[in-house]
This record gives structure tokens, C-alpha cells and sequence, in this order.
């Protein structure tokens, strides 16, 4: 009768057995029909056989000494889980078959056993393995492509909020100008018109109080008139420099000395509310075609609401600094900060949280930085001051 190959043949079997004549019988077996045969006596011996040749199958005694096939079949399985075990019985261990299935096993047989029947259940096991392993590793598969779907997922959703985000501000933005146009339309056309007359009112108020016989209760309100005149006219002079810049007094600036300017002009309140000044200022950054006076009230601005905000003291830090493509200016404070909810309304024109402001200030700020092609962020939180940085761009023809 000439012997059948096994169509797994090749396949690493280990037997595991402490009778010599079952693991050569079974051995003798296996080998005709091309398995790749291994051999131990004990569970130990096993476990070290199945670490260093991860065998296809075990044949696994159920009864032996040093470590009995039932704690050895749990380890192959729990370790190894490509490694499957066929148990070997006596004759009258049907419920200890049932535990060992119930331990990993995936199938058992009596002793003594038939060659064609011991091959036969090998077979099924092996085909039983070669499916399972199959649809593990298809599972694996799904699993990693489910989880780059699902990262391409989380891509796509961040760059549909960085997106929008986008379209956001560049909306924000739009009223932003559109406000700003208004404001600067309103500046040019009317405010010179109506500072003429004030100037007129606050004169003849002037003259009054110095009137001998106005008597004390007139005086006191014709005080108010002159201040509230004085108030009008603070609105309209902040009017006048939300107005448009007129792009033909471009020339270059040195931005180093605008910041050195504006802050000798400050140097006596600075003094007054004890602020302590920290420079980072490089004095060799290119200079930027722009209007001086214009830039000038950027900072004039910045430190004005910076100083309102440290009338205890505190730290008022500067720096200017360029790259090969933009000129970087901060100014940050250490006073109240602003609140978050406050953040996307101060550069709207009229915004103020203060009893005498406008809410000009940071509406010309943006303005001019906007006339520069730069931009503007601020960093602030209640209670830690505020930082306000602008990037104005280097053009191709800034005078070096
Ligand atoms: N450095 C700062 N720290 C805290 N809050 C600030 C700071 N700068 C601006 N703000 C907030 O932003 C608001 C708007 O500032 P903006 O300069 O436009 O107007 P203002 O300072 O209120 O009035 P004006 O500038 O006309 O005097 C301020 O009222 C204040 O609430
Ligand atoms: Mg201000």
C-alpha cells in the first residue's frame, strides 16, 4: 500500500509524550506522511520545543509527569496562539476530553489509536488552523484599514475646521473692513466740519469762566461745558486717525526709531505709574515702506492701552525683530488681561470696557497694520496681561 502524503505535509509536528513507543509509533506515522516530525517526554520539555520551533501542531499526552498536558496546553495556547494542540486520552477520559476542549484544545484521540485515523484528525485540525489563521490575519487587515480610515477621517475633519476656521476670519474680517471703511468715510467728510464750531463753543466757554460776575453755580456748569467739549473733541481727533492712509506719503521707516520715539513720549507716565521697561528691540531691522506718523500710532495705540492697564505698576516689554521676510513687533503688559469673551469684539471700532474711551484705539491699529499688509494677533487671558504682536511684511523694494 503506498503512503499518502498529507496535503500539509511540511507542517511542524511536535509529540509530546512520556511513552517512548507512542511518540515513535506516532512519530513513524506522522513522517510517513511528510510532516516535519518533532519529539518531547514531559510538558516542560514541551514548552521549550514549542518556543524554539513554533510547531503547527502538538500531540499531547493528557497523563504525564513533571507538568501534565493540561497546564501545558494552557500555556501553548495563552503564549502561542498559531501552535494548535491535539490531546491525547485514555480510554474512559470523556470528561477530561471535555475539559481539555474547554482549555484550548482543538481536538483529542484515544489511545491506541489507527494511523489512518490519526492523520485524518490531524488533517482536519490543520485545515480547521489554516482557516482560522487566515481570517485572523484578515481581520488584522480590516482592523489597520479601519484604523487608517479612520485617521484619514480625522485628518479631514480637522483640515474642514481649519477651513473653515479660515473663512471665519477672513468673514470677520470683511466686516472688520467694511466698519472701517464707514469709520474712515465719516472722519474724512465730517469731522473737520464739526471741530471748527467746538473750537468756537470751547472759546466763548472759556471766556465766561474767566467772567467776574458769572457767580459760583454758573461757573461749575460752564466747567462741565468745556469738558464735555473737550470730550468731543477727543472723539473726533481719534476719528480723524481711523481715516485712510494716504498710500503717497509712503517712504521708509525705521521702525526702531518710531518705537524709540513714541516711548520718550511715554517716558514720563511710565515713570509716574512705576512700570518697569524691558527692551528686546534689534536697532538693525530693515526699514519698511510705510507713513511714519501713521505707524507711529500703532504703538501709540498699544502702549496707551497697555499703560491703562498698569496704573499700579507692572511690565511693559517691547521687542522688534525681522527675518528674511517680516518685521516682528510685541508689546505686552502685565495688567488685567482681557476676557475671552471680549477677544473677537476689540478691534470692532466703538468697542470700550472704559468709562473715557472711544474703542478707536485697536480699530486704527488694525487699520494701518492692514495698510502694511500685516497682521495682528493678540494672546490674553484674564488675570496674566495681555500681548498684542504684529508681523508687518518685508516687500521686495524695503530699503535696506
Ligand atoms: N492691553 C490691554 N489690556 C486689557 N484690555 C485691553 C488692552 N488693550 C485693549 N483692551 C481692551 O480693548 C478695548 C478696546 O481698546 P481700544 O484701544 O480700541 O479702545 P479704548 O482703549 O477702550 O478706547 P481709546 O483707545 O479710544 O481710548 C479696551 O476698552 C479694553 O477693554
Ligand atoms: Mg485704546
Amino acid at each position: 500500500m503506498s503512503e499518502q502524503r498529507s496535503r500539509f505535509s511540511g507542517e511542524k509536528i511536535l509529540i509530546v509524550d512520556d511513552e517512548e513507543v507512542i511518540v515513535e509509533l506516532a512519530g513513524g506515522l506522522l513522517k510517513k506522511s511528510g510532516f516535519d516530525v518533532l519529539s518531547a517526554n514531559n510538558g516542560e520539555q514541551c514548552l521549550q520545543m514549542v518556543a524554539e520551533h513554533q510547531p503547527a501542531l502538538v500531540l499531547l499526552d493528557y497523563m504525564m509527569p513533571v507538568m501534565n498536558g493540561l497546564e501545558a496546553l494552557r500555556q501553548i495556547r495563552r503564549d502561542y496562539p498559531d501552535t494548535y494542540v491535539v490531546m491525547f486520552t485514555g480510554k474512559g477520559d470523556e470528561e477530561v476530553a471535555v475539559e481539555l476542549m474547554r482549555a484550548g484544545a482543538a481536538d483529542y484521540l484515544r489511545k491506541p489509536f489507527s494511523r489512518g485515523h490519526l492523520v485524518k484528525r490531524i488533517d482536519t485540525v490543520l485545515s480547521v488552523r489554516q482557516v482560522e489563521i487566515e481570517n485572523r490575519e484578515l481581520l488584522k487587515e480590516r482592523e489597520s484599514l479601519q484604523s487608517e480610515i479612520q485617521q484619514w477621517n480625522m485628518k479631514l475633519e480637522q483640515r474642514v475646521r481649519e477651513k473653515s476656521f479660515e473663512l471665519e476670519q477672513a468673514h470677520k474680517e470683511i466686516i472688520q473692513s467694511e466698519k472701517l471703511a464707514a469709520l474712515g468715510h465719516i472722519s474724512a467728510g465730517t469731522v473737520h466740519e464739526i471741530r471748527n464750531p467746538l473750537n468756537s463753543i470751547n472759546l466763548f466757554a472759556q471766556l465766561l469762566l474767566t467772567a467776574d460776575d458769572i457767580g459760583e453755580e454758573n461757573q461749575s456748569y460752564v466747567y462741565k461745558i468745556t469738558q464735555e467739549v473737550e470730550r468731543i473733541d477727543e472723539i473726533l481727533i481719534k476719528m480723524l486717525a481711523a481715516s485712510p492712509v494716504d498710500n503717497s506719503q509712503l517712504k521708509g521707516v525705521n521702525l526702531s526709531e518710531v518705537v524709540d520715539k513714541v516711548l520718550h513720549n511715554y517716558h514720563p507716565r511710565i515713570e509716574k505709574q512705576q512700570v518697569e521697561l524691558q527692551l528686546n528691540i534689534d536697532r538693525t531691522v530693515p526699514l519698511i515702506k510705510a507713513d511714519a506718523l501713521e505707524v507711529e500710532k500703532i504703538f501709540t495705540n498699544l502702549i496707551s492701552n497697555a499703560l491703562f492697564e498698569m496704573t499700579d505698576g507692572g511690565t511693559l516689554t517691547m521687542s522688534l525683530q525681522a527675518d528674511a521676510e517680516k518685521i516682528t513687533t510685541s508689546i505686552t503688559d502685565t495688567g488685567a488681561g482681557i476676557p475671552a469673551e471680549n477677544i473677537p469684539r476689540i478691534f470692532d471700532p466703538f468697542f470700550t470696557t472704559k468709562e473715557k474711551g472711544t474703542g478707536f484705539g485697536l480699530s486704527v491699529v488694525m487699520q494701518i497694520v492692514k495698510s502694511c499688509r500685516g497682521k495682528i494677533k493678540v494672546d490674553s487671558s484674564v488675570g496674566s496681561g495681555a500681548c498684542f504682536t504684529i508681523e508687518l511684511p518685508l516687500f521686495p523694494d524695503s530699503v535696506h
